[in-house]
C-alpha cells in the first residue's frame, strides 16, 4: 500500500489544489489530504470548514480522504504510514521554498519522499491568497475554485465586510 499525503492550508481549496490531488490519487494507492491547522495564523475559513470543503470537493475520489494535522508534517506522515508528500509546483518562484522544505523534511524523516508535480499551465497563477483578494474586491473567481467554494467565499467575505462597517 503506497500512501501519500497532499498537505496544505487550503484556505480555500482551489482547482489548482484539486488538480494535484486528482493526479496524486492516480499515482498512489491512497491519498490523504492533510489540512495544516496552525492556531497562531488567522485564516478566512476555520480548519473544520476547510476540511469539509475538501471533503465535498474530493467526494468522488474513492482513494482520497481528508484529515487535519498539527505539528510537524513529517511526524504526521510517519504516524500515518505515508511514504510520500506530494506538492504542486506552480512556477520557479515556488521552487526555492518548496525545495528548502523538502530538504528539511528529508533530514527529519528520510523515509518520507517529497514528490513535486508541475501544476498544469491553466492553474499556474492560481493561489488561495489571490483568489481571496480578487473575490474580496468583487472580481470573478469562477473557474478558479469549485462553485460551492465560490458561494461560501462570497458569503464569508460579505459577512466580514458587513461586520467591519
Ligand atoms: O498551502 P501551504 O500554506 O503552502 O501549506 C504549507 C504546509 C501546511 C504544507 C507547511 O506549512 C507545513 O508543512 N506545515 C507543517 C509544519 C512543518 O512540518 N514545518 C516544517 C516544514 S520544513
Amino acid at each position: 500500500m503506497r500512501r501519500a499525503v497532499c498537505p496544505g492550508t487550503f484556505d480555500p481549496v482551489t482547482h489548482g489544489h484539486l488538480d494535484i490531488i486528482v493526479r496524486a490519487a492516480g499515482l498512489f494507492d491512497e491519498v490523504v489530504v492533510a489540512v495544516g491547522v496552525n492556531a497562531s495564523k488567522s485564516r478566512l475559513f476555520s480548519p473544520e470548514e476547510r476540511i469539509a470543503m475538501l471533503g465535498e470537493a474530493t467526494a468522488d475520489l474513492g482513494n482520497v480522504r481528508v484529515d487535519g494535522f498539527t505539528g510537524l508534517l513529517t511526524d504526521y506522515c510517519v504516524e500515518h504510514d505515508a511514504h510520500a508528500i506530494v506538492k504542486g509546483l506552480r512556477a520557479a518562484g515556488d521552487l526555492d521554498y518548496e525545495l528548502q522544505m523538502a530538504q528539511m523534511n528529508a533530514r527529519i524523516a528520510p523515509s518520507v519522499e517529497t514528490v513535486f508535480l508541475p501544476t498544469r499551465a491553466a492553474h499556474s497563477f492560481v493561489a488561495s491568497s489571490l483568489v481571496k483578494e480578487v473575490a474580496g474586491l468583487g472580481g470573478d473567481v469562477s473557474g478558479l475554485v469549485p462553485d460551492f467554494v465560490r458561494a461560501l467565499l462570497t458569503e464569508r467575505l460579505t459577512s466580514r465586510a458587513a461586520a467591519e462597517d
